[in-house]
């Protein structure tokens, strides 16, 4: 019986080498290890064996049998695990998707329209966002008395007795004087920028957002040229067929001045809450630069005049974007940046 026994050891080993497949190896489990199986048999043979062979045979059997159910654990394990792994693997899944950063929308559309101005031979400047009130008013002809020097509408960082205060700007003009002072005519120039107001954060309006001003200097300046410029701006930037206006508007630094709207994006010009029911949106202010601010830059008013106007940025973006409230720009919600 040991020659049976040694054997069916070796065709155990033989077929365990050949087993790659999870039924393979039930072919295994029952040609050898079920109750008819070849070890069972031997078992059964065992209890015809004289007692005294019966504890050598019986050792043999017992560790060929203990192998063999071992082995067969094993490979199951491999085989099944093998098999879950190729089951996860599903290649007809979609990939996933690497989010790579862009640029913030304020900051696109800020690339936008300094392209936009570039193409138009327009030149970039900056200034600071620290300001003196000599640069942010007085310099643009605002009034000692004019409200918007109240604290109620500025951020003041440093007084002195109403002597050329330090203050956080209210808009991009003081980089007007700046660029004024420190270039000769003709300027050409956009000037980008944030700029601090003292005001009730709601969906139109927050304390801190961007502007971009532009001014242009030169001999026989009109308006006409100024309202050219805000025009293809606009075409370039909302398409061919979009809707704006002027209105007549005020400003200290311009006169005659006018402000620039379009039409409203949400509501296509039938009020809501962004337009205030008026189905406009004004995105710029803009007009003739005032003698006395091109005095305080140094310009020769004989000689020359000049057109400037204002973008509210976040304004733009709103109306580029779809966005119906200006305060989702800067939440900085990564499902809403994402869609930029
Ligand atoms: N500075 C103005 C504002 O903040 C905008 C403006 C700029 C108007 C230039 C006219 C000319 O509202």
């Amino acid at each position: 019986m040991l020659e049976e026994i040694k054997q069916i050891s070796l065709n155990v080993k033989e077929e365990l080498t050949k087993i790659n497949t999870l039924s393979e190896l039930e072919g295994f489990r029952n040609k050898f290890l079920v109750k008819k199986g070849a070890i069972q048999k031997l078992f059964e043979q065992l209890k015809t064996v004289s007692a005294d062979k019966k504890p050598i045979i019986g050792k043999e059997l017992n560790s060929l049998s203990k192998f063999a159910e071992q082995q067969y654990n094993i490979l199951k394990t491999k085989l099944e695990n093998s098999k879950s792994a190729t089951q996860s693997l599903d290649i007809t899944l979609p990939g996933r998707h690497q989010y790579c950063g862009t640029y913030h929308p304020v900051r696109q559309v800020v690339e936008d329209i300094v392209a936009i101005f570039k193409s138009m031979g327009f030149d970039v400047a900056e200034g600071p966002q620290i300001e003196d009130s000599f640069h942010n008013f007085d310099a643009l002809n605002f009034q000692a008395d004019h409200p918007a020097r109240d604290m109620q509408d500025t951020f003041f960082v440093k007084s002195n007795q109403n002597d050329n205060d330090i203050l956080l700007r209210t808009h991009t003009s003081p980089v007007q004087i700046r660029v004024m002072q420190a270039q000769k005519p003709p300027i050409r120039c956009i000037m980008p920028g944030r700029v601090y107001r003292n005001e009730a954060i709601n969906s139109r309006s927050l304390a801190e957002f961007h502007q971009v001003e532009g001014l242009y200097i030169n001999k026989n300046v009109t308006f006409a040229e100024l309202k050219a410029t805000m025009i293809v701006f606009a075409k370039k930037m909302y398409g061919e067929d979009s809707k704006f206006r002027f209105r007549p508007s005020f400003f200290p630094f311009t006169e005659p001045s006018a402000e620039f709207d379009i039409s409203c994006y949400l509501c296509k010009g039938h009020g809501c809450k962004i337009c205030k029911n008026t189905g406009w949106l004004e995105i710029a202010g803009c007009g003739m630069v005032h003698p006395n601010v091109l005095k305080a830059g140094g310009i020769d008013v004989e000689k020359y005049m000049g057109y400037a106007f204002g973008f509210g940025i976040e304004r733009v973006a709103l109306l580029k974007t779809g966005i119906d409230d200006i305060r989702y720009l800067y939440e900085n919600d990564v499902r809403m940046l994402k869609q930029f």
